[in-house]
């Protein structure tokens, strides 16, 4: 018996990389898969049908149920369609597991309008517009009466959680899908949905075209800590029924490592109790900080 059995399942992204190690797992598991892939180069441009319908290929060989969708998730329609197909082939839909992603890093002073629009489109808006599709059906079949569950998770990055230089764009659209996450969780809890977010780190080739081919290359021997197979399992356990308890958390997931981030907190404060004059802010400010870093490094 698999933890997803008789469970439809879409991944995006899944032609190749992440995605297609949790479209793998989730299969094995007993999943039913749309495997979902535009197929396009790292940076976003071009598309292939080849790589989604490679993975179906090696789902159905190892006796999966599985069909492939070559949509582009950043768009509304898109995504509609491809929530569609998983209704129409598998009956129902169950779990969404956000992961499709590009990059085309710059520096701030040297981003174009182009390049943000294009990352922030793919991450952002794609997680937001399949998340919305899936979450409507769902709602639809609460209103109709109907027991209803369901599972996302989306992906981060520690480039958005830490703010990392030289991804603006890209640091910028995963912060906010890991907000997304927190109030997807919110909105959902009473339709029994859960949302959750990774935050991967793995051999692939958006790791491999941005730092080269030896950072996190494989061992000769002994455990293959940045495999992108390492990530599925959470994944499928956050897909599963028994994490119903779990949602809006956001998790940093490599080799054996799965590391929950604590959320955004209320730091030190000091209040004035009246509205502050300049100087006498500034006076004050360093209070907060007692001794803690300011300004990053
Ligand atoms: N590899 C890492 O270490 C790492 C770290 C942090 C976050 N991530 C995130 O993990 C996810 C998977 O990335 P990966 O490393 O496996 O890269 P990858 O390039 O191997 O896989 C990404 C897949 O998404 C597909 N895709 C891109 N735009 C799409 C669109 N509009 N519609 C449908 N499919 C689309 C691509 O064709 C590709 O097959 C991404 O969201 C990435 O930002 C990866």
């Amino acid at each position: 018996m698999g933890v997803l059995n008789g469970k439809v399942a879409v991944v995006t992204g899944a032609g190749r990389g992440i995605g297609r190690g949790e479209a793998h797992l989730m299969a094995a598991e007993g999943a039913s898969v749309v495997v979902n892939d535009v197929g396009g180069e790292w940076d976003g441009q071009g598309q292939d049908t080849r790589p989604a319908q490679q993975v179906v290929d090696e789902l159905e060989a190892a006796g999966a149920k599985a069909a492939a969708n070559y949509d582009d998730i950043s768009t509304w329609s898109g995504a509609e369609s491809l929530v569609r197909q998983a209704i129409e082939t598998f009956g129902g839909l169950d779990i969404v597991v956000n992961n499709a992603g590009i990059l085309r890093d710059a520096m701030i002073f040297n981003m174009t309008e182009e390049n943000w629009d294009a990352v922030v489109k793919v991450h952002m808006k794609g997680h937001a517009s399949v998340t919305h599709h899936a979450c409507a059906y769902w709602r639809g079949k609460a209103k109709a009466g109907e027991t209803t569950s369901g599972r996302i998770i989306n992906t981060s990055s520690e480039a958005g959680l830490y703010g990392l230089k030289g991804q603006g764009n890209y640091a910028a659209a995963k912060a906010g899908i890991a907000s997304l996450t927190q109030v997807t969780a919110r909105e959902m809890k009473k339709y029994n949905v859960t949302a959750n977010c990774i935050a991967p780190r793995a051999r692939t080739r958006l790791i491999t075209n941005t730092f080269g081919d030896t950072v996190m290359a494989a061992p000769e021997q002994g455990f293959d800590v940045f495999a992108p197979e390492n990530v599925a399992p959470l994944v499928t356990y956050l897909a599963s029924d028994a994490s119903a308890h779990i949602s809006g958390q956001v998790f940093v997931v490599m080799g054996g490592l799965v590391q929950l981030m604590k959320p955004w907190e209320a730091g030190p404060s000091i209040d004035n109790e009246a509205t502050w004059d300049v100087e006498t802010l500034a006076g004050q400010i360093d209070k907060l900080f007692d001794g803690a870093k300011s300004s990053p490094e």
